[in-house]
């Protein structure tokens, strides 16, 4: 995994990968700061999302892609790419989102960086 710092300490990006190597509903998951991200490719675009459940303990790259939903594994509450809220219960929180960059085919995700330096 490589690493870049963002711009005036706001962002840490994190590489993902080529986008032409992310194929259309396909998922990639990269660790940075603590935290597993997965990186959904989907119709409408790139998403990156903690990539565990807001519920319990279930990875949603493990999860069923609906289009810009993620569906968890584990008991099946779905979880929209775009704002990371949940569609319905089990699930009562939102998941995190990042934004992803795609820089002449690199993806790269954003990771808010706080003024301490530490995890977010
Ligand atoms: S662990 Fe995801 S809905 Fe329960």
């Amino acid at each position: 995994m490589d690493t870049a710092a963002g711009d005036a300490g706001v962002a840490e990006r994190v590489r993902v990968g080529l986008l032409a190597d992310l194929r259309l509903d396909e998922v990639a998951v990269v660790e940075a700061r603590g935290r597993r991200i997965a990186v959904f490719h989907t119709e409408e675009g790139v998403f990156g999302v903690d990539d565990r459940c807001t519920h319990q303990d279930a990875a949603l790259s493990d999860g069923f892609l609906e289009g810009c939903l993620i569906e968890c594994p584990l008991h099946a509450s779905f979880f929209d790419l775009r704002t990371g809220e949940p569609s319905g219960p089990p699930a009562t929180r939102a998941v995190a989102t990042y934004p992803v960059v795609d820089e002449d085919g690199e993806l790269f995700v954003e990771l808010p960086v706080p003024a301490d330096g530490g995890v977010s």
